[in-house]
């Protein structure tokens, strides 16, 4: 008995040791504490562009909203509307309790809001899949003033890690930190050269989608099969990763 016991804690002392003198696992834990310590946040970036903008009557879509105290009530919009099933967040207080797909079939069909309706910002944070994300700038398109912004969060995963694609998959260096498929969807976006698109580097990748502004260059990275090696090696390229203070030179804020 005894020596079972000792077996066992001798197991878990060597498991231990494999983590914590891991190199990847070290270095993704350092690049997971580089990224939460990164400021602005992305209510900041919406709040720049709702500002550039300068409407007074703004309309804003959130997907996605979780705790509304982190983001969603920190928006300037005079018009706001908020989407989200209630998968994260029990006491779910969006206008529209669906998927955003169900959400983007009703307001078509004008059981939603009006079918005319037109945002001046759409915010993507929803179910953070490639497939998904993509129907979801899909959709917005088609309800985005011609001079608006869409912004998706989560286009900068800093390892494979944080960009794998089960959430509950958390025995790994980026432990609860997600950022899932989002940014094949945005990369993949990036290579039509009708629109311009950027990705402010803070708050885990914070994208953006707009005829308003130049923001510079499609993406013209080859990566056919969308492996994460060859995103990190053109990074910057691949998303046209920017620091905040050029973004807000950009905006000319
Ligand atoms: C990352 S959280 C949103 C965080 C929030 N936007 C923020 O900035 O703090 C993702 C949310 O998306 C919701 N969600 C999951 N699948 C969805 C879907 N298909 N359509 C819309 N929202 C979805 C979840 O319920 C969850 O509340």
């Amino acid at each position: 008995m005894m020596i079972n016991k000792i077996t066992e804690i001798r197991d878990n002392i060597h498991i231990g040791k494999l983590y914590k003198y891991n190199e990847y696992y070290n270095h993704v834990n350092e690049l997971n504490i580089n990224e939460i310590t990164k400021r602005p946040y992305r209510f900041d970036i919406i709040n720049n562009l709702l500002t550039y903008l300068n409407k007074e009557d703004s309309y804003y879509l959130e997907i996605g909203v979780r705790n509304p105290n982190d983001n969603f009530n920190k928006i300037i919009a005079k018009n706001k509307f908020s989407v989200d099933p209630g998968i994260e967040f029990e006491n779910n207080s969006v206008d529209f309790k669906v998927t955003s797909d169900e959400f983007f079939s009703g307001l078509k069909n004008n059981e939603f809001l009006n079918s005319e309706i037109k945002f001046d910002v759409i915010f993507i944070d929803g179910l953070h899949l490639a497939n998904q994300v993509k129907k979801d700038i899909e959709n917005s398109l088609n309800y985005l003033n011609p001079n608006g912004f869409i912004v998706l969060h989560d286009c900068n995963p800093p390892s494979e890690y944080h960009a794998r694609e089960d959430f509950y998959n958390d025995l790994t260096p980026a432990k609860k930190s997600w950022n899932g498929t989002t940014w094949k969807a945005f990369i993949e976006f990036r290579k039509k050269d009708e629109f311009s698109s950027i990705c402010v580097d803070t708050d885990w990748g914070v994208g953006i989608i707009t005829k308003a502004i130049d923001f510079g260059n499609p993406n013209v990275i080859d990566n056919e099969f969308y492996e994460y090696k060859i995103f990190n090696e053109f990074r910057k390229e691949s998303l046209n990763l920017v620091q905040y203070e050029d973004f807000i030179n950009k905006l000319g804020l």
